[in-house]
């Protein structure tokens, strides 16, 4: 399948199967953003929810934090966003598009209208969303929405260290909305002006930021391939010098490979001392940390893993997108797409699907859905032929099927069927539970 058909198709599957609609639809939609539907919201949750389980439930040196959206306006000061978070803008003079001075084609060419050298001067434009805080709206009322949630941990380091008596090496997670009002957005989910980060800051003695940083590239490429992602499709790629922020004397992205190229899923920074010491300074507070053991005073070093949930989720769904030809039921074959989700990931889990709407199995099906649920996402399909609904079950990554038939109200067995291999067992009701709990994983 050609890459361009992919991301088509993989769109098409989102929108046709809830997975994700274009924002505010019935109004013709708006400027790039996107709603996730009943299947995308599970599918992305379980993004945040593995990231949250690798990086704070399974590790004893990470906490987590949920920081307000709106902080004060000296944080985006203190932390240089208000001057230096800018992107350079130019207007093509003739069909008036905006594009980012840093990505037009060396042609000259606008990539709209292709008019040629028809550019403006580049002039710089803060990404940083302006509201007000309170009825008037004037300058002492400005805030920003935040566009990255690390800040929200750094201010809250103190409250943190105290409160958990945390000592570095130590980290703090955290998952929420950030806002950038890009020039280009684009490329369905993976740049808009409302996403999701998923930002974890690692505070470590100054000497050993550089050993931390590589341990930190080394796990959050590990995350992505043990969730499904093949090695061909991901790399860790060291920034040059030229592309490192102000503040980072080392970055690494991993990267995956889309449709369209390769591109960032995810930053690891190491960002220094750098804001600790820039908060320190605009807030007048002593954010260092002293260390007992050793008997010195020092501004911790943070190392910080910064992903994002929607280009995460974007990316296992273009992974997991499969077509492939199956034979049918007449002897010919059948097309079958299939989302290889790994179970962790899949939105719904086990779909329990009677043979048909009969008066008896409809019954005998609730009652197996019931003792289900408590356990996992589950989908109860009625319509159509019991072919189609394996079908419908596949697009969407559902690892297993539970079918009940004529003789399951004699034999109180079911049928397992797998989406990947597509083999199916008989299972008597009392064991239906353990066993898909050690195929769930
Ligand atoms: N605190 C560091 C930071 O925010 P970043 O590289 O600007 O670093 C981290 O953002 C991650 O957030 C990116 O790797 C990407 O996954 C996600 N992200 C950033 N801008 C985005 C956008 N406009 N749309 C969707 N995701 C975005």
């Amino acid at each position: 399948m050609a890459k361009s058909d992919q991301m088509d198709r993989v769109v098409n599957l989102a929108k046709r199967r809830g997975l994700v609609f274009p924002s505010s639809e019935v109004y013709g939609g708006f400027r790039s953003t996107w709603d996730y539907g009943p299947l995308g919201v599970l599918l992305k949750r379980n993004v945040k929810d593995a990231w949250w389980r690798s990086m704070v439930q399974m590790r004893d040196d990470i906490v987590g934090l949920d920081a307000a959206i709106l902080m004060a306006p000296k944080v985006w000061e203190a932390s240089g966003h208000v001057a230096t978070f800018t992107d350079p803008l130019v207007d093509c003079r003739s069909c008036k598009e905006r594009f980012r001075a840093d990505q037009l084609p060396d042609s000259g060419a606008c990539p709209n209208c292709g008019a040629k050298d028809s550019f403006t001067d580049a002039r710089q434009f803060n990404l940083m969303f302006k509201t007000f805080v309170g009825p008037v709206e004037d300058d002492a009322s400005i805030a920003y929405l935040r566009p990255e949630t690390a800040q929200g941990i750094f201010v809250n380091f103190a409250n943190v260290q105290t409160t958990t008596r945390k000592k570095p090496p130590f980290g703090i997670a955290q998952i929420g909305k950030s806002f950038r009002n890009e020039i280009t957005p684009g490329n369905f989910v993976y740049r808009t002006r409302e996403f999701e980060q998923m930002e974890m800051e690692f505070f470590v003695p100054p000497e050993d930021g550089a050993q931390w940083f590589e341990y930190w590239c080394q796990e959050r490429l590990n995350w992505y391939l043990d969730l499904g992602i093949p090695q061909d499709q991901l790399r860790l790629r060291p920034h040059e010098e030229s592309e490192l922020s102000h503040y980072s004397t080392g970055t690494a992205d991993v990267e995956f490979m889309y449709p369209w190229g390769w591109g960032e899923l995810e930053g690891i920074a190491n960002r220094t001392d750098y804001d600790l010491t820039q908060h320190s300074k605009f807030s007048g507070q002593d954010l260092s940390y002293f260390d007992q053991e050793h008997d010195r005073r020092y501004i911790p070093h943070v190392i910080e893993p910064a992903a994002g949930a929607d280009r995460a989720t974007l990316a296992f769904l273009l992974s997991a997108y499969e077509e492939e030809e199956v034979p049918d039921a007449k002897g010919g074959t059948d097309k079958r797409v299939l989302l290889r989700l790994d179970p962790r990931l899949a939105p719904i889990k086990v779909a329990v699907l009677p043979l048909s709407k009969n008066e008896q199995l409809v019954p005998l099906a609730d009652e197996v859905a019931g003792s289900l649920r408590k356990h996992f996402m589950i989908d109860v399909d009625l319509t159509g032929s019991i072919g189609k609904r394996y079908r419908r079950q596949d697009e969407v990554g559902t690892p297993l099927c539970v079918t009940i038939d004529f003789d399951s109200l004699d034999d109180r067995a079911v049928t397992v069927r797998d989406r990947d291999t597509m083999q199916q067992e008989r299972v008597a009701i009392p064991e239906l539970l353990p066993l898909l709990q050690e195929r769930l994983g």
